[in-house]
């Protein structure tokens, strides 16, 4: 099984941006431990990063028919994208939207999500040990075994 981990702008500088909130790992920390329980079960991440709204779109769009399921932290395009919407929406895989805080838990503007009506699953506020837990549900989906 191929799976695919998205992460929206601004993840490239975990370990320093609000480490209160997002905690001290990097993405590369996170990239590592996602790979390794992938592989534990015979499974494959790619795990990518992009600032820009229409890389993001188009990743989605190339997975469609290569890739069993996407997780995706659409960070702050998760309250704003139309366009990741429509895109996870062309995409008929397992798709799974995950945040490290609860958005719901902060400011107004963040709790809408346009990422939330076009994924079969959501995982918020487990900080980043959420990453290696969606990776273990996916592996455990009828699917991935
Ligand atoms: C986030 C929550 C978003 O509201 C925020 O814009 C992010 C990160 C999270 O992982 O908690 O950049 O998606």
């Amino acid at each position: 099984m191929r799976i695919l981990v998205i992460n929206g702008p601004n993840l490239n500088l975990l370990g320093t941006r609000e480490p209160e909130i997002y905690g001290s790992d990097t993405l590369e920390d996170i990239s590592v431990r996602c790979r390794q329980r992938a592989e534990a079960h015979g499974h494959e991440v790619d795990f990518k990063q992009s600032n820009h709204e229409g890389v993001i779109v188009e990743w989605i769009q190339q997975a469609i028919g290569s890739v069993d399921a996407i997780v995706i932290n659409a960070a702050a395009y998760t309250h704003t994208s139309v366009a990741i919407h429509d895109a996870l929406r062309a995409y008929e895989g397992y798709k799974l939207e995950l945040h490290i805080s609860n958005p719901h838990l902060r400011e107004p503007f963040r709790h809408v999500s346009y990422v939330s009506p076009a994924v079969d699953a959501v995982v918020a506020g487990l900080g980043v040990d959420a990453y290696v837990h969606a990776i273990e549900a996916i592996c455990s989906l009828p699917m991935g075994e």
